[in-house]
């Protein structure tokens, strides 16, 4: 690849500014899934592994999910879900304020992902089995309820838990703290109607499908209060399902993230796996340009920043060739300069090699390690 100007991505390294948070620059890490935390707990590995992306230069740098403190919050499938770590417990709440200073001291500021998979739980899984998943629609495998569909009751105690989960963020010391709203887990599934079937007041329209991760998010609100940040990341694409779409157009956005800004949003971290790609079939606009201006709010793009390939979301060990190269950023930096988001998030990239951002913020962009297999399994 083409060595890039080291000023051509300058636009990457000013400081970002919204209430409360600071950021050094406008590169964060993406949240990624790292499956390191034996019984939930975060080890001193993995406050060493974030701690080396802090060092590397990112300014903000989201958790990996972790796992909210009801019961059902959990899935449990080899290679899949094993040694996700927990954001409730003494042991894990320990382990990540370890993490929240490291990186801390390294320069970058950092906010856990909240995590509660919904109907990918079934019962039978750790670490309970007797509980089964919890979703907006019931399920039945082979004669048995393996996923119930939430009442009310359970609306209400999963909301406190996600609440539960930012005032603990907002308690060890994080600058926020992010909603995992994407990629077909529980709130992502009240969102799109091919998993919310409901009849009452939390099914049917767009409005009554977002009540629910409204619901959430004013919650939260309440209990860490009006200065401290709340990211919602929300996507249209599913795990094994990319052409998935919560909504159809400009105006089904617009209806969502406003809901969404009223609930409490600050920012929103808005998944695709190409970022420029456009949104709808009628016009150029990304999700990220698009939720930029109609929701006026600081916005995160994600999606093969600085790599040739997107993301396989699935059974990676079984696809061909999950390889990326390292790319340019001229379409990054572009987007950037003409306002269309304010955040650029990187995955892989990141993953594959902590030093991402000091390498393009120094112009040493024919250093960067490409994005290989081998690091989903090292994690390094
Ligand atoms: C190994 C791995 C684990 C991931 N885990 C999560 C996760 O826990 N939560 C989440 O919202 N997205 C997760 N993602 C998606 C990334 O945050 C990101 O959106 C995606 O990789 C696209 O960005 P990229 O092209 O820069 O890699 C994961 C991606 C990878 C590669």
């Amino acid at each position: 690849m083409n060595t890039i100007r080291k000023d051509k991505n300058s636009v990457l390294f000013q400081t970002f500014e919204y209430g409360p948070l600071r950021l050094r620059n406008r590169v964060a890490m993406a949240p990624m899934t790292r499956k390191q935390s034996p019984g939930g707990i975060p080890t001193e590995d993995v406050a060493r592994y974030y701690e080396r992306r802090a060092a590397g230069g990112v300014g903000l740098i989201f958790s990996e999910g972790t796992f909210i403190d009801h019961p059902s919050a959990q899935a449990h499938e080899p290679d899949a879900y094993e040694n996700i770590p927990y954001f409730f417990g003494r042991d894990s709440l320990k382990g990540w304020e370890a993490v929240r200073k490291k990186v801390h001291a390294s320069g970058a500021k950092m906010m856990p992902q909240l995590w509660h998979v919904g109907e990918v739980r079934k019962l039978g899984m750790a670490p309970d089995p007797t509980v089964p998943g919890f979703g907006p629609r019931g399920i039945e495998q082979d004669g048995r309820h393996v996923v119930k569909a939430m009442d009310e009751k359970d609306m209400d105690a999963i909301a406190r838990s996600y609440a539960r989960g930012a005032l603990l963020a907002r308690e060890i010391g994080f600058d926020g703290v992010a909603l995992h709203g994407a990629h077909g887990y529980l709130l992502d599934q009240f969102l799109w109607s091919e998993t919310n079937l409901r009849g009452d007041g939390y099914g049917g329209d767009l409005a009554a499908r977002m009540r629910f991760p409204c619901e959430v998010v004013a919650r939260m609100r309440d209990y860490v209060g009006p200065d401290f940040p709340i990211v919602f990341r929300f996507s249209q694409w599913k795990m094994g399902d990319y052409q998935a779409k919560i909504v159809e157009n400009a105006e089904a956005l617009g209806t969502l993230l406003s809901g969404l800004t009223n609930a409490g949003v600050d920012m929103f971290d808005v998944s695709t796996r190409r970022f420029g790609d456009p949104a709808f079939e009628t016009g150029p606009e990304s999700l990220a340009a698009l939720t930029r201006k109609l929701s006026g709010k600081p916005t995160i793009a994600v999606g093969s920043i600085g790599l040739d390939q997107p993301h396989q979301s699935k059974h990676y060990r079984k696809t061909a060739s999950i390889d990326a190269k390292v790319t340019d950023l001229v379409d990054v930096t572009t987007a950037m300069r003409g306002g269309e988001f304010d955040i650029a998030s990187v995955g892989r990239a990141v993953l594959a090699d902590p030093e991402w951002a000091n390498k393009v913020r120094d112009g040493r962009t024919d250093e960067i390690k490409p994005f290989v297999r081998a690091n989903l399994e090292t994690y390094w």
